[in-house]
């Protein structure tokens, strides 16, 4: 009746913007990925007969409209492979904490749909092994299929029609010890979800075909340089896969953009760390923090400069994480 998942969120090396299929949700390009530590969720499921629907929380607050909509549609899709879809305790409490901010741009959905898929399936007792649990998060947020397993993980492009896309895991999180310092420029909520940005991107930026031709070589790029932990040559594809991203998404009409003023200056910081020796490199996604990639040794000197640049609101070292915990 009852089941409880931690998932960690994971930021990509190489990005994922854009769908090949957008009702199955499929990524029109392969993204690599790092599961971390520091930021997680924790999702509970609790089928209570007397609910009429299911009631949602995150964070201690009520869920409602097209949030709360989306992890019942979630649900239905577990509840899809079980014989009581017209039973009395059909429907569910789902307890979400995020321990970091959430929708913005923080990967708190990659997160987020991990632990549901792993907490659900426990409460109602549906047994999936991690491929299906990826391929079922997938559904509610590609990046979500990354975030059931630990370490370096890899999600192919989606062919239109194949439901059962799963991500995989490359290499353990103790492959290499590295920290992504994640550098905070607001707490607001992103300005535009990745969904709509993508399919702005997608239908009217120029750059789009640029992307999804670049992306696929970025990709390679980065997991060849992870295995042989070249950190220089992973920082370069990885700041490539995202100006790109970021570029033709800031070329749709109307431009999306999630870089701010700030965002810039702390890009200025990490060139300027790089300049003076550093091995630091940077990434975004859909939003204006910061994640910066070095050798866990030098994580503390990243920290307390990025920590330097006015305005920005915190500062956090993120190290390799594991994949899901259910209970
Ligand atoms: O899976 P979504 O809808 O949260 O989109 C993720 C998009 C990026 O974070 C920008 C890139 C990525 O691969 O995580």
């Amino acid at each position: 009746m009852r089941g409880s998942c931690v998932a960690r969120a994971n930021i990509a090396l190489a990005k994922y913007w854009g769908k090949s299929d957008e009702a199955l949700n499929l990524p029109a390009v392969p993204s690599v990925s790092l599961t971390l530590d520091a930021l997680r969720t924790e999702t509970t499921v609790t089928r209570d007969p007397s609910l009429t629907e299911d009631v949602v929380t995150l964070d201690g607050q009520a869920l409602e409209g097209d949030g709360a909509a989306k992890v019942s549609r979630f649900l239905d899709r577990i509840r899809a492979h079980t014989t009581l879809r017209d039973a009395g305790d059909r429907f569910a409490r789902v307890e979400t904490q995020n321990h970091f901010p959430s929708a913005s741009g923080l990967a708190s959905s990659a997160s987020g749909f991990a632990a549901l898929a792993g907490a659900a399936a426990r409460a109602y007792d549906v047994t999936l092994d991690h491929d299906a649990l990826s391929a079922l998060a997938r559904q509610g947020s590609a990046s979500a299929a990354r975030s059931i397993y630990g370490g370096w993980v890899e999600l192919p492009a989606g062919v239109p029609g194949d439901a059962s896309l799963a991500a995989r895991a490359i290499f353990p999180a103790d492959h290499w010890d590295v920290s992504l310092v994640i550098a905070l420029v607001t707490r607001a909520p992103k300005s535009v979800a990745s969904r709509d940005g993508m399919r702005r991107t997608a239908k009217t930026s120029p750059y789009y075909a640029a992307w999804l031709a670049s992306a696929p070589i970025l990709a390679a790029q980065v997991r060849d340089a992870i295995e042989r932990r070249d950190l220089e040559a992973v920082g370069a594809a990885m700041e490539a896969s995202t100006f790109a991203m970021h570029a033709s998404a800031w070329a749709a009409q109307p431009g999306v953009r999630y870089i701010r003023g700030l965002t810039l200056d702390l890009l200025d910081r990490v060139e300027n760390l790089r300049r003076h020796g550093t091995g630091v490199w940077a990434t975004m996604d859909a939003g204006p923090h910061v994640k910066a990639l070095c050798l866990s040794s030098d994580a503390e000197s990243v920290a307390s400069a990025l920590r330097g640049v006015g305005g920005v609101v915190e500062v956090r070292i993120a190290r390799p994480g594991a994949g899901i915990d259910v209970s």
